[in-house]
């Protein structure tokens, strides 16, 4: 009875502990969108890298392969996936150096750093090159989601725990997986409804950098830790239907940046010379 007992704590540790993405349908949503605004010679450049595979479908692969034995993706993989910085001013993205290898990855910035290195560089062998796709699919995807630029103490909301619709759960789970899931819509419906063709505000979205992406996604948790503060000492934040109303445009908003704005850095990486107005020039790094 005992050891059932710690075996479902443990299993109840590791789980939140291990809430590391967007959920399935996050990831699915932003590659969706993303393969809608690739130019034609950027699908081209894609077709070996993704070897059959939908930019959807590989959105997911970086947690997937969480279950490998191999140490990098047991361990070292662990810190590409988030970054904590205790306030947006604490991060300067021009003291920041492109890692060189996997090892000098410390967390997502450098992650997306080494990724847009790796595709860029025409010596990067067709494995690596299939790696570094995939985890840039999945990071640009993390990088948008406001809890996982959030503070380490709390592991980005992962140890804050929140009741939504009466269940238990926690701040980072919810922005994960539950504000989405409480849609009910297939990944292909999400991403047909908050998809977008209008010109000028793609051009507002791509006339960004990573750096700026992560520190909007900052000012975010900063909100939405806010909105969690317990209203009373051993009370737990209860939300329901006027969270969604509240923070799901938020989400939202998120998944289409973060769609465009992979297109934007895959056109620029792959497809560098396209016109201006495409989705292809303003992406730098
Ligand atoms: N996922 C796991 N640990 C995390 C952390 N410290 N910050 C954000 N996301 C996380
Ligand atoms: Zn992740
Ligand atoms: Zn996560």
């Amino acid at each position: 009875m005992k050891i059932a007992r710690f075996v479902c704590g443990l299993l109840l540790v590791t789980t939140s502990v291990q809430a590391l993405a967007w959920g399935q349908n996050g990831h699915r949503i932003v590659g969706q969108i993303a393969n809608e605004h690739l130019t034609k010679k950027t699908q081209q450049a894609l077709l070996p890298l993704l070897g059959g595979d939908l930019l959807a479908e590989v959105g997911t692969w970086a947690d997937e392969m969480r279950s490998d034995p191999a140490e990098f993706w047991q361990k070292d993989s662990t810190r590409w996936h988030y970054i904590n910085v205790a306030a947006p001013k604490d991060f300067d993205a021009s003291h920041y150096h492109t890692p060189q290898t996997k090892e000098e990855v410390k967390d997502i910035y450098g992650g997306i750093l080494r990724c847009i290195a790796a595709l860029k560089d025409k010596n990067t062998p067709l494995a690596e090159r299939q790696f570094y796709l995939r985890f840039l699919v999945h990071l640009v995807g993390d990088i948008h989601q406001p809890m996982h630029t959030g503070h380490a103490e709390d592991r980005g909301g992962n140890l804050i725990e929140v009741k939504f619709f009466g269940e238990l759960t926690n701040l980072h789970s919810l922005w994960d997986t539950e504000l989405l899931e409480s849609q009910n819509l297939s990944f292909s419906e999400f991403a047909a409804f908050i998809n977008t063709q209008d010109k000028q505000l793609i051009k507002t979205y791509l006339t960004s950098s990573p750096a700026d992406w992560l520190k909007e996604s900052m000012a975010l948790s900063e909100s939405i830790y806010q909105s969690a503060a317990p209203a009373a000492t051993n009370t737990l934040p209860e939300f329901s239907y006027g969270y969604i109303h509240q923070q799901l445009p938020v989400a939202e908003e998120r998944l289409l940046q973060a769609g465009i704005r992979l297109a934007g850095l895959l056109n620029s990486i792959f497809d560098p010379r396209a016109k201006p107005g495409t989705a292809a020039l303003a992406v730098k790094p």
